[in-house]
């Protein structure tokens, strides 16, 4: 009954289809013939083991450095001594910089000047848009639309490429259930399904159907592997993980960025179980390599190769670029170590050249993919890039996906959405009119100058502009003097407060790992203050996570989250605010009471003694002293202006067989006054099976449109592929035997069935 990797990998097919994600059939091919073409032979052929070494290096751009901060700097050379080393052969790709022109120049000293012209690679993080800034990725999850991201990678491609770009290191599908790790932000949060999802749609967006075309950017899966699951959600911090968990939660999303035609995949920071992901041969020999076929490249993430003697594993840089190039690293980024340390550990015996040439095959060979042997100057175009800078479709896009990703967490008595004339509004908090933080992390190439902040945005939107009042009442970590008096004055004339409080935007994202995550404790008292006024109070939220929400910010009548919108920020609220848009997003993450609860998932396990829904005080459950744990606002949770009711769930068995599909269909209505889209989803749980499993696993989900009064049914397919664990031998299985189904508006709610699986 063991599921061999054939099936695990029917299972992602399976799962992807039914998600209904649109264009699989577009997604890339990735079957290159084994070994490489004539061309990449007949170079591999002539290379020295000083021009392999370089081919296998990449340096940060300092010839066009957009900002000079990305990263800390070591190794850094100057554009004299980056021309030099391309001209000498010792460079493959470069990162992060941008701008056709210091392109054309590394590009033809390359091509022109080098002993065999082997053209360069040039890469950056274009993790969420690259001139015009999109959501950052968590908040796009929160769309829960597949397509969209997929809109929102293929325009940001458009852009990167039209500025001399490749390659981006992204999507980031590590899964992440510790909302203290600040790194959650650029993933898809805490479900392996949304993840999967996800992680397909943005490299089938980033890379567009042909990898050789001008627009095309080669994604990178990174960062392999269970970076999400650093101990405490320490950025960088050590991973101890069961194989199952790692093979069950943590590999899948990278598996199916490979099936939609991921060509490139970064290897993490962390150790696992005592193995630092960098030097791991396990994950990026054993089971890359052998166990998924996959063909592309492995680059290091930034200096991991050289951290490997910090983390103690190796001895020193040279035994380190041997551990790393061993455990198949084919990239080795801005150590420089693989340039230093290969050609003697070649010479030495220590590598064989064998590894070093699978490596260079693999570069080649993906360069060849990219068309750049036969159009070295391929997205190296002036016209392009001045035509395709921030254009108004780029702009409307951005403006789209920020209002599908803000989260609608309370409304009571229908406060939203605000009219947009007759009142008084008041907008208060640090974010008002605050610019520097709306693009949120990892967004340097982003235009600063193009960001529309919450002032403008609402302003826009209202009949009479001189109805809205601004008070930023305290900073985001600090007070301001007279600021909270302001702040309580401009509540106390007006009829209704917006709040917009939360994170800045270096609060998350790397190495932003925060004990708490609740309000800096001056947003808070600012909330109290305001919320004594008695003003009806409308909290929009701006964070990189899921938060805690206390005091006045928890009982605020309305709360959107409304994470990092990007560009169009201030656009994209008033959107939502004043009912243009009508929010549909859910929570991809899931929002708990207290800090304290992290790492917290709705796909926990049960345990032996779960805590009873209905009685929190029983002594000897697996309950907080303080707090059951459950979240206050779960995962997949999401409200909007109109009401949806799921009825009458239909399955067609009640008895599975081995080889058979379950058909489960369900009608949702929409019972308001308004249009409106719903995500409904569909979670199983396997009631008893050789491995514990979790309370409940999404296994699909579909969004609807209905009109006012408008009903439909959604039907989703399963199979026994939606119903694999891993188990024993650390293989993915599934077991007959009975599986309880929600069709749900949540993790946490929806309309119960059962079904039998039966036995082959
Ligand atoms: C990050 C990577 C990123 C790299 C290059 C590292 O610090 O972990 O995600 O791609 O820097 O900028």
């Amino acid at each position: 009954m063991t599921g061999g990797d054939g099936r695990s990998l029917r299972r992602r097919e399976l799962m992807t289809g039914a998600a209904g994600l649109a264009g699989l059939a577009l997604a890339l091919r990735t079957s290159p013939a084994r070994a490489a073409s004539k061309r990449v032979e007949s170079l591999l052929d002539q290379m020295t083991i000083d021009e392999k070494a370089g081919q296998l290096s990449c340096y940060a751009d300092m010839i066009r450095p957009p900002v000079g901060d990305i990263n800390p700097v070591v190794n850094q050379r100057n554009t004299e001594q980056l021309l030099a080393e391309i001209r000498a052969s010792r460079i493959g790709t470069l990162f992060n910089g941008e701008g056709v022109e210091g392109a054309l120049l590394a590009q033809t000293t390359a091509v022109q000047q080098s002993r065999l012209g082997i053209p360069l690679l040039f890469a950056a993080d274009v993790i969420h848009g690259f001139k015009t800034v999109f959501p950052i990725p968590l908040a796009e999850a929160a769309s829960f639309d597949p397509g969209l991201a997929e809109r929102t990678a293929r325009a940001a491609a458009v852009e990167a490429t039209s500025y001399g770009l490749h390659w981006t290191f992204a999507p980031m599908v590590d899964v992440a259930r510790d909302q203290r790790w600040g790194r959650g932000a650029e993933g898809s949060g805490e479900d392996v399904f949304l993840g999967e999802a996800m992680a397909q749609a943005r490299v089938r967006g980033f890379q567009g159907r042909d990898l050789a075309a001008p627009d095309s950017l080669l994604a990178t899966a990174k960062h392999f592997a269970a970076y999400g699951a650093v101990t405490a959600g320490l950025d960088y911090n050590t991973v101890e993980l069961s194989e199952e968990t790692l093979r069950e939660v943590h590999l899948p999303p990278f598996k199916a960025a490979f099936d939609a035609g991921c060509l490139a995949v970064m290897s993490a920071f962390n150790d696992i179980n005592g193995v630092p992901a960098t030097a791991n041969k396990h994950l990026l020999t054993d089971i890359l390599r052998n166990e998924w076929d996959f063909r592309g490249v492995v680059i290091s993430d930034y200096t991991a190769d050289q951290e490997l003697v910090a983390h103690g594993f190796a001895a020193d840089d040279r035994d380190a670029a041997r551990l790393a190039i061993l455990a198949g690293v084919d990239i080795s980024m801005q150590s420089g170590l693989y340039s230093r340390y290969l050609p003697e550990l070649v010479s030495s015996g220590l590598v064989p050249m064998a590894v070093v040439d699978s490596a260079v095959r693999r570069v080649l060979s993906l360069k060849e993919r990219m068309g750049l042997f036969d159009q070295p100057y391929r997205s190296l175009d002036a016209k392009a890039q001045a035509a395709n800078t921030a254009t108004p479709a780029a702009r409307a896009l951005s403006r789209e996906a920020g209002a599908r990703s803000i989260v609608l967490l309370r409304n009571d008595a229908g406060l939203l959405p605000l009219p947009t004339q007759g009142q008084r509004i008041a907008l208060i908090g640090p974010f008002a009119e605050d610019r520097d933080n709306i693009l949120g992390p990892w967004a340097f190439y982003g235009d600063r100058s193009l960001g529309v902040d919450l002032a403008t945005g609402i302003r826009a939107a209202l009949a009479d502009p001189s109805k809205l009042t601004i008070a930023r009442g305290c900073d985001v970590e600090n007070t301001l003097l007279g600021g909270y008096d302001q702040a309580v004055a401009a509540a106390a004339a007006a009829d209704v407060v917006l709040l917009a409080v939360g994170e800045g935007q270096n609060m998350s994202g790397e190495a932003q790992s925060r004990t708490e995550i609740g309000l800096p404790r001056v947003q808070q008292r600012l909330a109290e203050l305001v919320a004594q006024t008695g003003k009806p109070m409308v909290v929009l939220l701006r964070h990189g996570r899921a938060l805690t929400l206390d005091g006045a910010v928890k009982a605020a009548p309305a709360i959107l989250a409304t994470w990092f919108l990007g560009a169009e920020t201030g656009n994209a609220v008033a959107d939502v605010l004043f009912g243009k848009v009508n929010p549909s997003a859910r929570l991809p993450v899931s929002f708990p009471h207290e800090s304290g609860q992290e790492p917290y998932a709705y796909n926990h396990r049960t345990t032996g003694r779960p805590a009873p829904q209905a009685d929190d005080s029983q002594e000897y459950k697996a309950r907080w002293r303080t707090t059951r744990n459950e979240a206050l606002y779960p995962f997949g949770y999401g409200l909007g202006y109109t009401t949806f009711v799921l009825s009458n769930i239909r399955l067609s068995t009640a008895r599975l067989a081995w080889n058979d599909k379950l058909y489960v269909t369900a009608q949702v209505a929409n019972t308001g006054k308004v249009a409106g889209e719903h995500v409904v989803q569909l979670y199983v749980r396997d009631r008893v099976a050789s491995r514990t499993r979790p309370v409940r696993e999404l296994k699909r989900f579909i969004r609807v449109a209905l009109k006012p009064g408008e009903k439909r049914d959604v039907r989703f397919t399963l199979e026994r592929g939606s119903l694999m664990f891993v188990g024993d031998g650390d293989r993915w299985l599934a077991e007959p035997g009975m599986f309880d189904l929600w069709v749900a508006n949540n993790a946490v709610d929806g309309l119960a069935a059962s079904f039998e699986l039966l036995g082959a």
